[in-house]
């Protein structure tokens, strides 16, 4: 294989640091890093906004899909800030979706055909030239299933639920551990159980368990791989 740019296939449960890594590999390679949870995380929380959680987990279909029309979503580079923030519909939601009022609903809005139509869409758009590492949970299988290079990313509920916990009290926003690990168990079993595009290794997808490694370890891991695919062109060689 030669130097084309390649897409990288980022996949796996609730926190286990697929958007810190991601954004190392891109970093590493000169690709642009795309987060689909975002995606996710925003027409959440514009449902949320028009009250559409008010009595229930799961708000009607007919209702999300009247919103879904018009929604215009984009990613942009925020060179100052060094990073990528979503706009919905021109307002800039970054630092709105992190926090766990978004990640109670945001699986069941995920679980709605429609949204992922759009999402998806908009997805591939952004990856059709290549040259992108992009996580989520349907991206090997679903959005990319030609993706070159394709990794599956896991770790304990009780790292993950740390990890994630220590990540929303530094940025100051409120939580408690017992209530992470909750949601992000929670997360996973809907994810993993909707009828469309459920989270699921890819069966060409490398697993790792990065539980007991460091960020270094798995760059190490990472750099191997892709050496691999280089140069065979197969991953799993
Ligand atoms: O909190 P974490 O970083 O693990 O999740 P996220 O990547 O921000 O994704 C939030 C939620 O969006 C997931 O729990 C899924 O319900 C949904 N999602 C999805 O269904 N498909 C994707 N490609 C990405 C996210």
């Amino acid at each position: 294989m030669g130097q084309e740019k390649l897409i990288i296939a980022l996949d796996g449960h609730s926190s286990c640091g697929k958007s810190t890594y991601a954004k190392l590999i891109a970093a590493e390679l000169g690709y642009s890093y795309i987060d689909s949870g975002a995606m996710y995380r925003a027409v959440t929380l514009a449902a949320m906004d028009t009250g559409l959680f008010n009595d229930t987990d799961a708000p009607p279909f007919s209702r999300i899909e009247s919103l879904l029309g018009p929604m215009e979503l984009k990613l942009k580079h925020n060179p100052d800030k060094q990073r990528t923030e979503i706009f919905l519909n021109n307002r800039m939601v970054e630092d709105f979706i992190r926090g766990m009022e978004v990640s109670a609903h945001v699986s069941y809005i995920a679980a709605i055909s429609a949204v992922r139509r759009k999402m998806v869409e908009y997805q591939r758009m952004l990856g059709h030239e290549k040259g992108v590492v992009m996580d989520g949970r349907d991206i090997g299988t679903v959005v990319f299933p030609n993706a070159e290079i394709k990794i599956f990313l896991t770790a304990s509920l009780e790292v993950r639920a740390g990890r994630r916990y220590r990540e929303l009290i530094e940025k100051g926003m409120p939580a408690d551990f017992e209530d992470v690990q909750k949601n992000l168990a929670k997360r996973d079993h809907i994810d993993s159980n909707r009828a469309d595009s459920p989270l699921k290794q890819a069966d060409d997808a490398m697993l790792l368990d990065n539980s007991e490694m460091t960020l270094e370890e798995q760059m190490i891991w990472f750099r191997d791989l892709y050496e691999r695919v280089r140069s065979t062109g197969d991953e799993t060689y």
